[in-house]
């Protein structure tokens, strides 16, 4: 993995903001990369802001965010989320194979554009543990070069091959994931002052934090770098989308011929 580091002040990469170590990369018992990149014809800052965007990840990931918090604080934005999968979301799968239930992930930003996202898969046997790296680069103000990357911690008892065919499945999953994302990004439009609602998330907050990096270094305003908290309290969310699954599934259950 290459970093560049790119100050128009001309000062050299700060030492503390050196990327921590990625859990996985290189250790044995876990995969080689699957590595993906796309370009995205939007301003860059589409990206960052599904940081806080509690509500995209049952609207558009199908799964179920039960419990979502984000901790800014200096140069990194975390995303701490734990969602389950939806059940009428579910792609079928042969009856002996392990459902997946739902993950566990911890997401963060180490600058503007790079995020290590510990992410476990919860299956009805066993945990999948994975390392994804999102990141990306601005070509110029209306595009940018998404770049992904996953690693998958190799599931006791199985050969190389098993593995790396789980490893696969899992990567090709995270990759349609982000193909909701780009597909979105493709044709919104990028608004300054949203007019929110508390669930909506700390966009703003988060918006505040990117600012840093647009800033000469002398500059920063402690409200850029303070450490921020928020969790968005998803009851109401909650009950409301488990009353769509339900309806959705009774729904599909009426329609089919057995
Ligand atoms: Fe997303």
């Amino acid at each position: 993995m290459l970093f560049v580091w790119n100050d128009p002040e001309g000062n050299p990469p700060i030492e503390e903001q050196a990327p921590p170590r990625i859990e996985g990369a290189l250790e044995d018992g876990w995969t080689d990369w699957v590595w993906y990149e796309t370009p995205v014809h939007t301003n860059v800052r589409e990206v960052i802001d599904n940081n806080v965007d509690m509500a995209h990840f049952f609207y558009v990931h199908k799964s179920f965010p039960t419990y979502f918090k984000n901790i800014f604080e200096g140069h990194v934005a975390a995303q701490h989320m734990n969602g389950l999968a939806r059940e009428d979301a579910r792609v079928p799968t042969a009856d002996d194979s392990p459902q997946m239930r739902g993950n566990t992930s911890v997401a963060a930003y180490y600058g503007p554009s790079f995020m290590i996202d510990e992410l476990t898969y919860h299956f009805d046997d066993m945990d999948l543990k994975t390392t994804l790296i999102n990141c990306h680069y601005p070509v110029d103000e209306n595009s940018f070069v998404l770049q992904y990357g996953i690693i998958v911690q190799v599931p006791e008892g199985l050969d190389n091959e098993a593995a790396l065919t789980i490893a696969r499945e899992q990567a090709g999953f995270v990759k349609a994931g982000f193909e909701q994302d780009v597909e979105i990004w493709k044709n919104k439009t990028r608004i300054d002052n949203p007019l929110l609602c508390e669930e909506d998330g700390p966009v703003y907050q988060l918006r505040r934090w990117y600012q840093q990096f647009y800033t000469d270094v002398a500059d920063i305003a402690p409200e850029m770098v303070e450490r921020f908290e928020f969790e968005i309290d998803t009851t109401k969310p909650v009950e409301m989308w488990r009353r769509e699954v339900e309806e959705n599934l009774a729904l599909e259950g009426a329609g089919s011929p057995g």
